[in-house]
């Protein structure tokens, strides 16, 4: 055995060691006794999990506003937790408990509420964990990593009466529910036509990985911990933001690429817009990692087309420099028959009308608005009240993973064909030109360069799964919608 495959063999050994460890430590649920139930009068105290980005606008949502105390900062790496330890002080004159152990804090009777920032992996499993044991829950978008996850989480919230916010924050700022009802009052005529940008550059985050094979957690991370329901492997990746930390969003097996990054903040308003509240009829997607070779998995590049029937949704992902659609970049068209509404921010929306004047603005509307949105609800415990409830943000996030396993499964074709094999719609078509453009402009050789073209694939909105003739393409696109959990970590249906 040579030093690396050596190094490898311990590394592994170590690692699968903790991993039999740490699957011995399952979460049972207990009886749902915190005082989430008589919460009317109480104070209400708060778990943030993952708290390294993100997690850092949830210690901040909740620390010192509408009675809520954060009793516990869970992070399983212990070297980013120190400015939530701090800022927690801070405001509240004594630190928090610090706990690396997920399982510990869902099981704590002293905790109401948990509020979750991890990695995509792990939300619908820590959300489920969470409300079997009386919590109610704030969970980070997109709701979940695949499409089954969404509709257990949906059925834990309603049968154990727990109240679960998604972080899909437009749909608590005024300046965007007031552009969405205008959307859907008829003052643009009939709309049939709704689009979704994620135009965002990201960077190549380097191929050490694909160069070097893996790479070394951090030693201050319970690695086991974080890699929870996905499998154990050794991260292959080494960028700016460490082996494991953000860039897992380009990894299939944690991220669903910037479609359910970015993205899923305009799926959603996306599907808000056009008042959809099932699944689509059809989907499909074609894309690819367009202009550097690197570690990531996911697309880069990306157009997905939902056929709702009459009414369809487009949805464009641009992760190279590019400029605007119609004044946006991350946001919004909603195209009617007598005018169009343009959403270029979380919180304003501009009408024009169908000569492209414009005819009137809405704005207003901060991060906040959300968190305040979620506890009103968890004292009146009414979902009703949430302004995104579990079931909007699972068939928001659903929507971006069939996408992604349409384009999974695709087959390879040059760039330069993929206008002719998008079919007849001339909006999409129109689309497919734009990406065509956008890749010639940053260089990228459209003979030469493979994208992947996905299969329409039609989507039974009552069972949630594909209805596919071709047997061998509806098991495999079937087998997408759930994935194989860890040893310890599964995620069982709600009975
Ligand atoms: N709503 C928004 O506007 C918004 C903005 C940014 C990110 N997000 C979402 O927030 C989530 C986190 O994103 P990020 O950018 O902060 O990622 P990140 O990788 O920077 O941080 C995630 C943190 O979670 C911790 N973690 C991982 N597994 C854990 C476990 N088992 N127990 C406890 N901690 C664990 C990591 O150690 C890390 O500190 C993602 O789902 C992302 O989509 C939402």
């Amino acid at each position: 055995m040579d030093i690396f495959h050596r190094r490898e063999f311990l590394n592994r050994s170590a690692i699968l060691a903790a991993a039999a460890a740490a699957s011995a430590t399952t979460v049972t649920a207990q009886q749902p006794v915190t005082r989430a139930t008589n919460a009317q009068a109480d104070k209400l105290r708060v778990a943030v999990v993952g708290v390294r980005g993100r997690g850092m606008s949830h210690v901040n949502g909740f620390l010192g506003k509408n009675n809520c105390e954060i009793v516990t900062i869970c992070d399983c790496d212990e070297a980013v937790i120190g400015n939530a330890m701090k800022r927690v002080e801070q405001v509240q004159g004594k630190a928090p408990k610090y706990e690396k152990d997920i399982r510990k804090v869902v099981t704590d009777k002293d905790i109401d509420i948990v509020a979750i920032a991890t990695p995509n992996h792990w939300h619908a499993l820590m959300a489920v964990w969470a409300m079997e044991n009386g919590k109610d829950v704030y969970c980070e978008k997109p709701a979940t990593h695949n499409v089954r996850e969404g509709a257990i989480m949906l059925a834990a919230a309603r049968k154990y009466k727990r109240i679960c916010q998604v972080g899909t924050q437009s749909r608590s700022n005024p300046g965007m529910r007031e552009s969405i009802e205008y959307v859907r009052s008829g003052k643009i005529g009939k709309v049939d036509l709704a689009i979704g940008l994620c135009y965002k550059s990201r960077p190549s985050i380097g191929d050490v990985g694909l160069k070097m094979g893996d790479q070394q957690p951090p030693k201050t991370m319970d690695y086991d911990l974080w890699c929870g329901p996905a499998p154990l492997k050794l991260p292959r990746r080494n960028t700016k933001n460490g082996t494991v930390h953000y860039d897992w969003h380009w990894i299939w097996d944690y991220g669903n690429g910037d479609l359910g990054n970015q993205g899923v903040h305009e799926m959603d308003k996306a599907r808000w817009g056009l008042g959809k509240t099932t699944m689509p009829h059809t989907v499909f997607s074609l894309g690819g990692r367009f202009g550097y070779i690197d570690d990531g998995e996911t697309a880069n590049t990306q157009l997905c087309v939902f056929d709702y029937g009459p009414e369809k949704m487009i949805f464009e992902v641009r992760g190279l420099p590019t400029s605007d659609y119609k004044g946006a970049k991350v946001g919004n068209i909603w195209v009617g028959s007598e005018g169009y509404v343009v959403c270029p921010t979380y919180s304003s929306g501009i009408v024009y009308d169908k000569n492209g004047k414009e005819v009137k603005r809405f704005s207003g509307g901060n991060d906040q608005l959300h968190f305040d949105n979620f506890v009103k609800a968890v004292r009146s415990r009414r979902y009703e009240d949430l302004t995104c409830d579990i079931a909007e943000g699972h068939l928001s996030a659903a929507l971006c993973h069939l996408a992604n396993i349409s384009y999974r499964l695709g087959q390879e074709l040059p760039l330069a064909q993929i206008v002719d094999a998008v079919g007849p719609d001339a909006n999409v078509k129109t689309f497919a030109t734009g990406m065509l453009e956008h890749l010639k402009t940053n260089k990228v050789d459209l003979d030469k360069t493979i994208a992947r073209v996905g299969p329409v694939l039609p989507i039974n909105p009552k069972t949630e799964r594909f209805e596919v003739t071709d047997k061998t393409l509806a098991e495999k696109a079937n087998a997408l919608l759930f994935r194989e959990y860890r040893k310890g970590f599964e995620l069982k249906d709600i009975a």
